[in-house]
């Protein structure tokens, strides 16, 4: 858990693409991190659903960096164990954001055709959990094609003033309610190339607007 007044790490200790100077705060989880807290989750899904066959349906566009990771890692993992793990890769596609204000809508825009999760498995990988109320949606919308079972692997939950959150069943890290872009995580399409977890600034923020 990272908590309210936890200050960051300095921009300067680390490398970023030079197009961002300016437009960050600090560095709220480096890259290694990530990955290596990636791993973990990974271990902690071959113990509860290995010897399963499961989808991973991966939430686009934020869910990409993650969902790679993470899939990597159960890969390496049941490479090097006796338990097999069958895993099948499918692509949702959502839209909620705007600037950094969540939206009333949310538009599912894409990916497969859902029906195929009938009676599987299912592993909904996503960048992040804010209130909770878009996870509820595509909840809705799976749990209709009857997958034999659900679980939900976020990067990150983000603590809000809504105490009736929604937590995933497996999670990375608990942040503060900040705008943080990078690794896959965006603000308007920007930061999607940046690998650690940073807090945007104003400049940022006013630069990248739509
Ligand atoms: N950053 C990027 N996308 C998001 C966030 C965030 O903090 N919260 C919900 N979607
Ligand atoms: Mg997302």
């Amino acid at each position: 858990m990272i908590s309210d007044n936890w200050p960051g790490y300095s921009l300067d200790l680390f490398t970023y693409p030079q197009h961002y100077y300016g437009d960050l705060e600090y560095v709220l989880i480096p890259h290694g991190i990530i990955v290596d807290r990636t791993e973990r989750l990974a271990k902690d899904i071959m113990q509860d659903i290995g010897d399963n066959d499961i989808v991973v349906l991966c939430v686009l566009k934020g869910g990409y960096k993650f969902c790679a990771d993470l899939v990597e890692h159960i890969k390496n993992l049941s490479r090097n164990s006796e338990r097999f793990i069958s895993m099948k890769v499918d692509f949702v596609r959502l839209k909620s954001y705007h600037n950094d204000q969540s939206m009333q809508d949310m538009q599912i825009i894409g990916g497969d055709d859902l029906s195929k999760l009938n009676g599987k498995n299912v592993l909904i990988v996503e960048d992040i959990v804010g209130t909770g109320r878009t996870m509820k949606v595509l909840l809705n919308n799976i749990e209709k094609y009857k997958p034999k079972m659900i679980k939900v692997a976020s990067l990150l939950v983000k603590r809000t003033s809504r105490p009736d959150g929604y937590r995933p069943d497996y999670y990375g890290f608990e942040i503060p309610d900040l705008f943080v872009v990078g690794y896959a995580l965006d603000y308007n399409e920007h930061f999607r190339d940046l690998n650690h977890i940073c807090v945007i600034n104003d400049h940022g923020k006013t630069k990248y607007r739509v």
